[in-house]
């Protein structure tokens, strides 16, 4: 049987989430919805959660004067509430100050430790704790870290090493042959030409009185680990391993990471190499995504420039924040958000678009048929096989946006259609022809309404309800003299 196994990164929690991490979240959404489509609930895993330890987070704890617990535990329960209004269907939420998962890091690190891939040694490096990322020279415009605009820290201490370098051509080679696929193309060319430069040892502590706020390293006390390290386990710990198996069996390795460009190289190296020093199979897919920019410059929650999705659930509903926030950009790109063009958007293609188009089929069918699905050949008025085809083709190559565009067309051809065939006028003049064309219409809202179910889950069911049907036998023709009813309006124009 096969099994669809997706994470998210986990979000650091200094600060509440914004339309960034959301934008993350909902395409795992989408995805996660999709493969249980076509998979069973019962094998799909989708997990996400909180990074909860390190510099920043001590920081952040410290400037607001809380201890650092009770400051995780708050923002924690921000992403947790955020995910919820914003309908995430996730099956698990790993926080990394869970006290399972802090046994599982410190089990790692002895084995690590151990098996003589940790060393002890001086580490001297440049360090953005914004990013929570060493950098190199290069990295750098004027000097500054861009995404958050910063001079990097000079980080010369003792520290234990992780034996990156070792991985170096192994790893390359499974990244260039696609056994560890890194998309979209771009994204793999970037880490190829990183690799090519060499790999080195990094450093994976810091010294306790710098960062107390970490998983203490099981063989030196003075030392906590780096937040990398502890964080990157969420992977598997979020299946209950090492402690209960069964998930970590049956979903292992993970099918698809969907993150953005800020973390495909931790990804792409350390993260890969500690799985080979465990002797555990790597993530199929990395699937690196551009970033939410507000004139120009990353949205951040250091830089503080951002939107809030729980504003737009508020004024869009869950369903509207969702369909709003993944179809700004394909999802490979880069883009600057405006928040002024959202109401434009949210009434062209939702309450204008699908919510019209549902409330004119039905008002129909209320006006000529008593509400009942007439009896008539199905003739349909879109090929939805090949539409489904272009749609799974889609999905399969994590193209959801090229979906959302999929769906908005098919809308865009039936409003066509009712323009062309004027059922209005064929009521007065040709009752068979009548009944055909409204049986057809009704039939594309149904397929419409499981087409549209991985990202507007609301509305599906609301559609659903309309037409009297349910998840079981959505996928079934309507039946002739069935109820339908045309209700509420799905989306209010603003
Ligand atoms: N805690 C680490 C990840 C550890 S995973 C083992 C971290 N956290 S983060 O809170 O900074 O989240 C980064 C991720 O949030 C990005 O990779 C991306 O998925 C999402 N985004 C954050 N800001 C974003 C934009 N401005 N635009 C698009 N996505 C953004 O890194």
């Amino acid at each position: 049987m096969k099994k669809f196994y997706i994470t998210t990164p986990i979000y650091y929690v200094n600060a509440k989430p914004h339309i960034g991490h959301a934008c993350t979240t909902i395409v795992a959404d989408v995805l996660a919805r999709f493969w249980r489509q076509q998979l069973g609930d019962k094998n799909v895993f989708f997990l996400t959660g909180t990074d909860e330890h390190g510099a920043k987070i001590q920081e952040m704890a410290k400037a607001a004067n809380k201890n650092p617990q009770q400051f995780v535990d708050e923002i924690s329960e921000q992403f947790k509430s955020t995910w919820r209004a914003l309908n995430i269907s996730n099956d698990n939420f790993l926080r990394t100050t869970d006290k399972k998962h802090i046994e599982a890091v410190a089990k790692v690190l002895n084995e690590l430790y151990e098996n003589g891939y940790i060393h002890k040694g001086e580490y001297d490096a440049l360090y953005c704790v914004g990013c929570e990322q060493y950098k190199t020279k290069t990295d750098l415009i004027d000097g500054k870290c861009p995404d958050h605009q910063k001079e990097p820290e000079v980080q010369k201490e003792e520290a234990y090493l992780f034996r990156l370098s070792k991985f170096q051509n192994e790893l390359l080679s499974l990244i260039k042959t696609d056994k560890y696929q890194i998309l979209p193309p771009s994204s793999k060319k970037e880490i190829v030409a990183f690799y090519e430069q060499g790999l080195q040892d990094i450093a994976i502590s810091r010294r306790k009185e710098k960062v107390s706020w970490g998983i203490e390293l099981p063989f030196d006390k003075n030392h906590t680990t780096y937040v990398w390290i502890d964080a990157f386990l969420n992977y598997l710990t979020g299946l209950g391993w090492p402690h209960a198996k069964e998930n970590y069996k049956k979903f292992w390795p993970v099918d698809v990471q969907i993150m953005s460009k800020d973390i495909l190289r931790v990804h792409a190296t350390i993260w890969p190499a500690m799985l080979l020093a465990l002797k555990e199979k790597l993530p199929k897919h990395l699937f690196i995504h551009g970033y939410f920019t507000i004139n120009g410059q990353k949205m951040s929650k250091t830089l503080g420039n951002v939107i809030d999705p729980n504003d737009l659930v508020k004024k869009f509903g869950s369903d509207g924040a969702r369909y709003l926030i993944i179809s700004q950009f394909p999802l490979g790109q880069d883009g600057d958000v405006k928040a002024e063009e959202f109401a434009t958007k949210f009434n062209a293609d939702l309450a204008n678009g699908i919510g019209n188009l549902v409330s004119r089929v039905l008002g129909m069918t209320e006006k000529y048929f008593d509400n009942k699905v007439p009896k008539s050949t199905n003739e349909p008025i879109i090929d939805w096989g090949d539409v489904k085809k272009e749609y799974m083709d889609n999905f399969e190559n994590f193209k959801i946006f090229e979906n959302t565009k999929l769906i908005l067309d098919a809308i865009k051809r039936l409003d066509g259609f009712i323009a062309g065939a004027k059922p209005w006028e064929v009521a007065k003049t040709n009752q068979e022809e009548l009944k055909k064309i409204i049986f057809n219409l009704l039939e594309s809202v149904r397929e419409l309404a499981i087409l549209i179910a991985p990202f507007m889950p609301e509305t599906t069911n609301k559609i659903f309800v309309k037409l009297n049907i349910n998840e079981k036998n959505a996928d079934k023709p309507l039946k002739a003299g069935s109820d339908v009813s045309k209700g509420d309006a799905l989306f209010q124009r603003i």
